[in-house]
Formats: structure tokens, sequence, C-alpha cells
């Protein structure tokens, strides 16, 4: 982990959401985490146990149930304090590409013009030169999360949570963009905190990999992932990256079992 106070530390922060039938749902049980100033760190787990309830937590969305979440050293974590990208893209399709991009520096009181001048100024390296007037439903799965992405990059926050970004794209696609991210990240220097179901993406990707277990999620492994930088593809068939996807694997099946 980077030098300093962690950016983000979240001490025995649980979660149970009250139904409206008299059950309540234990979502989260007592996580605790950190992320490094400028560390990209993932999130692995089964699906259903409470990695995108995690996010939205740290988000501001939603408070805790109990324990304690910390950015910046601080317990005031309102909305706006991080820069996050939900599960779904959650494009406006009436709006074009640009005016998507800069949405959320407006909602956040920011200068639109201002907004729109480093959008336009970042669009070559999203890979969406050329695109700024195209509505959502014309453009790529690929373009679209990239499109969403660069949404968030533009709240220049010190932390970004990512949900799934690459989720839903084909396989190509899919290494493409993660060493595009890779590439933003190392330019960006924000910490990363990465949802995704890929064990071999959260080794490629990160600094650390947390495992989660099944609902209740509590963490199960926080894993150290001693891969130089940068990263190139061919570390993927090497046995230290075998060796770490095995210890990956083995914490996710043991809460199976
Ligand atoms: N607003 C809510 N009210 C009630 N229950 C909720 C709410 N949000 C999430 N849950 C429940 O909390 C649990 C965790 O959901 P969450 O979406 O965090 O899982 P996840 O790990 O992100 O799953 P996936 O990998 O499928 O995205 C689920 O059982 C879900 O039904
Ligand atoms: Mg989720």
């Amino acid at each position: 982990m980077g030098v300093g106070p962690p950016v983000l530390r979240l001490s025995g922060v649980s979660k149970t959401y009250a139904s409206n039938g008299g059950h309540s749902l234990r979502a989260l049980r007592e996580v605790s985490m950190e992320v490094g100033r400028g560390e990209f760190v993932s999130l692995v787990g089964p699906s259903g146990c409470g990695k995108s309830t995690l996010l939205g937590l740290i988000a501001g969305l939603e408070a805790p149930t109990d324990g304690a979440i910390e950015i910046a050293a601080e317990t005031d974590v309102s909305p706006g304090r991080v820069a996050y990208m939900p599960q779904r893209d959650l494009l406006l399709p009436w709006r074009s590409l640009l005016d998507n991009a800069t949405l959320g520096a407006e909602v956040g009181g920011g200068d639109r013009a201002v907004a729109r001048k480093r959008a336009q100024s970042l669009l070559p390296s999203f890979g969406l030169e050329g695109f700024a007037d195209a509505l959502p439903h014309t453009l790529s799965g690929g373009m679209r999360q990239r499109a969403a992405l660069l949404r968030t990059v533009l709240l220049e926050r010190e932390i970004l949570l990512l949900d799934e970004p690459f989720g839903a794209l084909d396989a190509l696609t899919r290494a493409a963009l993660q060493e595009w991210l890779l590439d933003v990240w190392e330019r960006l220097k924000a910490a990363v905190l990465f949802v995704t179901h890929d064990v071999e993406e959260a080794l490629w990707l990160s600094d650390r990999v947390y495992v989660m277990s099944r609902r209740p999620g509590s963490i199960q492994l926080d894993l150290a992932v001693d891969l130089p930088r940068p990263r190139t593809r061919d570390m993927r068939g090497t046995a230290g990256f075998a060796a770490l996807k095995q210890r990956l694997l083995d914490a996710l099946l043991a809460d199976t079992a």
C-alpha cells in the first residue's frame, strides 16, 4: 500500500436491510478494509454477497447499520466525496455522449463550459473522438462503458468506485479496456476500488484483491499482488500468476463448500 494513511478505511461495517414483510436481510457483516492513496484494489465475491451494497455505502448513498467509513481520514461520507460508476452504465438516452459525460460534473455544481472543454480534450484518450454528439443507442457496448467511465473520471475525485465496469463485454473488448484502464489509472493517480467476478481480471489489474464470503458478505482474504508494473499480457501465463489465481479460487470455493 502507498505511503501515508489510507484514502479509504472501513472498520466493522455491517448493513442490514429492513424489508416490508418484517424480515430483515443481512447484506454485510463487519467488513474492514483499506485502500491506499493511488492504490488499485479489487473486490471479488459470489453474486449477492454485498459488493454493490458496499460501494453504495462508500458512495454515501446509504448509511451502514454499524461500523465506520473514513474517506481521507474524515468520517463525512456525503454523496460526491468519491466518483462512483454503478453496475449499469446509466447513460441518459436523450443526451449526447458529451452531455452524458459532463452530467456528474454539472449535477455537482461544476461549471458546464469547463466540464465540456475537459471532456472534449479527453475524448481521444477514451477512444471516443468524433462521437461527442452521438446518442447512447448509436454506441457499442464498449463505447458506452468508456463514456460512463469518462463521466466518472471527470468528477476528479481521489477515489473511483467501479462496479463491474466490463461485466457485459466480450473477451476481446474487455482485454482492450483493461489495458486502457490501467493506462488511465496511471495518469490519474487516483485510488480505484474495482468490483469484478473475473479473478484473472482482478489479479492483472490490482495491487491487492479482497475476497468476500457469501452473504452476509465479510472479508475472507486480503491478497497482495506482487507482480511488477507496468503489467503486460504475458504475465497471465507465469507460474506466479497461476499461484495467485489458485489462492483466490481457494478462498472463493472454501466458502461454497
Ligand atoms: N435496497 C435494498 N433493499 C433490500 N435488499 C437489498 C437492497 N439492495 C441490495 N439488497 C440485497 O442485498 C444483498 C446484496 O446485494 P448486492 O447487490 O450488494 O450484491 P452483489 O455482491 O453486488 O451481487 P452481484 O455480484 O450479483 O452484483 C442481496 O441479497 C440483495 O437482494
Ligand atoms: Mg453488484
